[in-house]
C-alpha cells in the first residue's frame, strides 16, 4: 500500500494549500475529466486518487465517505446513515436508502412524560437513547456490490491510514471541537480522542487507533465486520451502559434498500432526487413545479418578488411534508398525488403577490382518497460521466455525542427526526404528523436531497448539502441559481440563501442575502425576517458546455472540490 503513503503526504500538502475556498471566488475548481467535491480536502483528495487509480465515481464516493468518517467526525460517519443518488453514463438512474432504522425496542411514547408531553431531557437528541441502527456501512457495501470496480479493501485503506497516523485539524474544526467539550464529557465514560483539557488549535493532530481497528474489521470481514462480531458487541455494550436500545439483532438485521428515484422536470431539465423516507425529492420537485410558470430570472436573484414567491411556495410544500411524508415501508406516502401538476397548480393558485400568507392559514393540501418527515454531502463525477450524490449524517453535529467505547466512532441521534409528539417541533423546528410517528424498525423522515440534474439526456449537475430542514431549499436555490440566474457552479454555491419552512413562520435570511430595500419590501408584505449566519454547505459539480467540470465547494466550510 505504498501508494497510500504517498497519498498521505500529498493530502497533507493539499490541506495546507487549499483548506479554505476563497470567500468570493466565483469560478470553482475546473477539471478535464473527474471531480470530487466534499466537506474536507483530505476526503476529496482520497476520492480523487481512487479515480486516478482506475476506480469509478462510486468507488470514489465510497472511499470519500469512509474518509469523512475519519476527518469530519461531526457528520462523516459509520455510525449514521444517508442516501445516494446515482446516474450512470448510459442514463440509468438509481438510489440507495441507507437511512438508519428505529431499534426494535423503540415506541411512540418513548420521549413523552406521564402527561403525554415531550419531556425536557433531550433524550431524542443527546445520549444513548437518541441512536438508531446505523446504515452507513451496509450502504457502502450495497453501493459497491452493484457498481464498484476496485476491491473494497482498497477503498477503505486510506481511511485506516489516516485514522492511524492522524490528521491535522483545520481552524473551523478546532473551533467546533472546542464548543463540544462539555457535551463529550457529559456523554462519554472515557476520554475520546476528541477531548482535550486544552483548547484545540488549527494544525493539532488527531489519531484514532480504535477507529482504525474498526475500519480494519470492516476491511477484513466486509459488512459483517460492523454488524456482527466485535464491533457489534462494542455497540451493544455502549448501548447497555446508558439506556440505549440498539440490540445485536437490530444490527444483524439492518439492510439498506434500493428505491426508485423521484424524478421531475424543470425548464427542460430532468431532476433525479431521493424518494421517501427522504422528503427531499418530493419537496424539491413540488417547489420547482411552483416556480416554473414565473419569470424569476427577469425578476432577479433575491429580489422581493422572487423571495416572496419562493417563501409562499415553501410554506405550502413544508405543510404537505409535515402531513404526508414518512417511511413508505410503514405509511402510505401519496407521492404521485403530491407531484401531480394539477394538484400543485391548484395548491399554488391562491398565492397572493401583495401580501404574505400567514402560515397559520396554510394547511396541507387535500390529497384525494386513495386505495390504499450535521450532515454532509459529497458529489462525484468520473471520467466516464458516471455521477453520484451522497448525503450522509449523524443528524446533529457529532450525533448523540456518544463515541462507542473501543470502536472509536460517534453514534447518530436520528430518533429526533421522528415526530416524537405529532404537532410538536423537533430540533430543526420541523413539525411532523402521524405519518412520521416512531415505530420499531421504521425509518425517520429526512430532508436530505442528494440530486442529479440532466439536460437533453446529458449529465449537467450533481448537487447536495447538509443543513437539516434547510437542505431542500438550499438545493432548490442552487438549481435556480444555475438554471434561471445563469450562475456558474461556484457562484451558485457562494450565493447567499434564504429559507422558509411553514413553521416557524419566518424567512431565515443569511447575512447579506437581501438588500435593505428588499428586506423592507418583504416586511411590508407581512413577512417576518430572521437574520442568521450561514445556511448550508453545498458540494456540487457542474458539467460546462465544453464538457469540462466545474466544482462548487462551499466557502461556508472547509469544503474542497478537487479534480484532474
Ligand atoms: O435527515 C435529515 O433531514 C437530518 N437528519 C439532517 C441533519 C442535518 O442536515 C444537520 N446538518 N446540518
Amino acid at each position: 500500500m505504498e501508494r497510500f503513503k504517498i497519498l498521505f503526504v500529498c493530502v497533507a500538502i493539499i490541506v495546507s494549500c487549499t483548506s479554505r475556498t476563497p470567500q468570493n471566488k466565483s469560478t470553482g475548481t475546473i477539471s478535464e475529466h473527474a471531480m470530487v467535491s466534499s466537506a474536507h480536502p483530505l476526503a476529496s483528495a482520497i476520492g480523487l486518487e481512487i479515480m486516478k487509480n482506475g476506480g469509478n465515481a462510486i468507488d470514489a464516493a465510497i472511499a470519500t465517505h469512509f474518509a469523512l468518517a475519519v476527518v469530519y467526525p461531526q457528520a462523516g460517519n459509520i455510525g449514521g446513515g444517508g442516501f445516494a443518488v446515482i446516474r450512470m453514463n448510459d442514463g440509468t438512474a438509481s438510489s440507495l436508502d441507507f437511512r438508519e432504522k428505529a431499534p426494535a425496542l423503540s415506541n411512540r411514547e418513548m420521549y413523552l412524560d406521564s402527561d403525554g408531553q415531550l419531556n425536557d431531557q433531550q433524550w431524542s437528541t443527546h445520549g444513548h437513547m437518541a441512536s438508531c441502527v446505523p446504515g452507513a456501512v451496509d450502504g457502502m457495501f450495497a453501493l459497491h456490490q452493484k457498481y464498484g470496480i476496485l476491491p473494497m479493501a482498497e477503498l477503505i485503506e486510506p481511511s485506516i491510514e489516516i485514522a492511524q497516523k492522524g490528521y491535522a485539524l483545520t481552524a473551523l474544526s478546532a473551533e467546533l471541537l472546542n464548543t463540544k467539550q462539555k457535551e463529550f464529557r457529559k456523554h462519554n465514560r472515557w476520554s475520546t480522542p476528541y477531548q482535550s483539557d486544552q483548547k484545540w488549535q488549527a494544525g493539532d493532530t488527531i489519531t484514532q487507533p480504535d477507529l482504525a481497528q474498526t475500519l480494519k474489521h470492516i476491511q477484513t470481514n466486509g459488512r459483517n465486520g460492523f454488524y456482527e462480531g466485535i464491533v457489534a458487541d462494542q455497540i451493544v455494550a455502549e448501548m447497555q451502559s446508558g439506556d440505549g436500545l440498539i440490540s445485536s439483532i437490530d444490527l444483524k438485521n439492518y439492510q439498506s434498500v434500493w428505491r426508485k428515484p423521484i424524478t421531475g422536470n424543470y425548464r427542460g431539465h430532468q431532476i433525479i432526487s431521493m424518494a421517501p423516507p427522504s422528503s427531499g425529492g418530493v419537496a424539491l420537485i413540488q417547489l420547482l413545479q411552483g416556480t416554473e410558470s414565473y419569470p424569476i430570472a427577469a425578476w432577479g436573484h433575491n429580489s422581493t418578488k422572487t423571495i416572496h414567491l419562493m417563501t409562499e411556495l415553501q410554506r405550502r410544500v413544508y405543510a404537505d411534508r409535515a402531513t404526508y411524508l414518512g417511511d413508505p415501508d410503514f405509511v402510505f406516502v401519496p407521492v404521485n398525488d403530491l407531484l401531480d401538476s394539477r394538484y400543485n397548480q391548484q395548491r399554488y393558485a391562491n398565492i397572493p403577490f401583495d401580501k404574505a400568507t400567514p402560515s397559520s392559514l396554510v394547511l396541507a393540501g387535500e390529497i384525494p382518497p386513495s386505495e390504499s418527515p450535521e450532515t454532509t454531502h459529497l458529489s462525484v463525477v468520473d471520467a466516464d460521466g458516471n455521477a453520484v450524490a451522497i448525503t450522509t449524517t449523524l443528524n446533529s453535529s457529532f450525533g448523540n455525542k456518544v463515541m462507542v467505547k473501543g470502536a472509536g466512532f460517534f453514534l447518530n441521534n436520528e430518533m429526533d427526526d421522528f415526530s416524537s409528539k405529532p404537532g410538536s417541533p423537533n430540533q430543526f423546528g420541523l413539525i411532523g404528523g402521524e405519518a412520521n410517528a416512531i415505530a420499531p424498525h421504521k425509518r425517520m423522515l429526512s430532508s436530505m436531497t442528494p440530486t442529479i440534474v440532466t439536460y437533453k439526456d446529458q449529465l449537467k449537475m450533481v448537487v447536495g448539502t447538509p443543513g437539516g430542514s434547510t437542505i431542500i431549499t438550499s438545493v432548490y436555490q442552487t438549481l435556480l441559481n444555475v438554471i434561471d440566474h445563469g450562475m456558474g457552479m461556484q457562484e451558485a454555491v457562494n450565493a447567499k440563501r434564504v429559507h422558509h419552512q411553514w413553521y416557524p413562520d419566518e424567512i431565515r435570511v443569511e447575512t447579506d442575502a437581501l438588500t435593505m430595500s428588499v428586506q423592507t419590501d418583504l416586511e411590508q408584505l407581512g413577512h417576518q425576517l430572521r437574520m442568521i449566519d450561514k445556511i448550508g454547505r453545498m458540494d456540487c459539480i457542474l458539467v460546462l458546455p465544453d464538457g469540462r467540470l466545474e466544482g462548487g465547494a462551499d466557502p461556508r466550510g472547509d469544503n474542497a472540490a478537487l479534480g484532474y
